[in-house]
């Protein structure tokens, strides 16, 4: 069977690879999807988020690096992967979550969700506080993929130049 794990990835962390390892061995294909929300400004433009995606998950020989604008359910179907993967962090993600299932379930009921539970030490790192972390110069180390940190250093180099 196989398996879509959606996400924004602005930009991909340390939480996200554990989960795409660790579904990864659980699916024939895992397709790491970008789902592109125009209403959502991100700090990584798409291909810069697909490039980087591309690259922190080379060794992995099942997993395909993708971008859609459909909805996720309408995808998953497409590609033959009845399951969309999620991860779970806290409470907070949890409401989101469910709120989603529901509405997938709406859309399309011959799709499911499966949620993979954080680690404790990859619970706190979200995309968003890897970007505040890095936008005040402070190091991000380990929260993010080295490639990632590398992105993140010249981003903001580039921004304050630019102020
Ligand atoms: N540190 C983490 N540990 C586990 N799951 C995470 C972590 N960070 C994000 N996720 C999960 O990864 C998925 C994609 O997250 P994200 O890139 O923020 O996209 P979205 O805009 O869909 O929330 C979500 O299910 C989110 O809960
Ligand atoms: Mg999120």
């Amino acid at each position: 069977m196989n398996a879509v794990y959606a996400g924004t990835f602005d930009p991909v962390t340390s939480g996200h690879l554990d989960i795409i390892e660790r579904a990864s061995k659980m699916y024939d294909i895992l397709y790491v999807t970008i789902f592109v929300n125009p209403q959502k400004t991100t700090l990584f433009s798409l291909k810069e988020r697909l490039e980087l995606l591309k690259e922190v998950t080379s060794c992995f020989d099942n997993v395909r690096v993708d971008y859609s604008q459909d909805l996720a359910v309408s995808y998953a179907k497409k590609m033959n992967a009845p399951i969309l993967v999620r991860g779970l962090r806290a409470t907070m993600d949890f409401e989101y979550e469910l709120q989603m299932a529901f509405s997938n379930q709406y859309l399309d009921d011959s799709v499911d969700m499966v949620f993979f539970m954080t680690r404790p030490n990859h619970s706190f790192i979200s995309s968003s506080s890897v970007k505040e972390m890095a936008s005040h110069q402070h190091h991000v180390t380990g929260l993010v993929p080295p490639v990632v940190e590398e992105a993140l250093e010249k981003k903001f180099k580039k921004n304050k130049e630019a102020l």
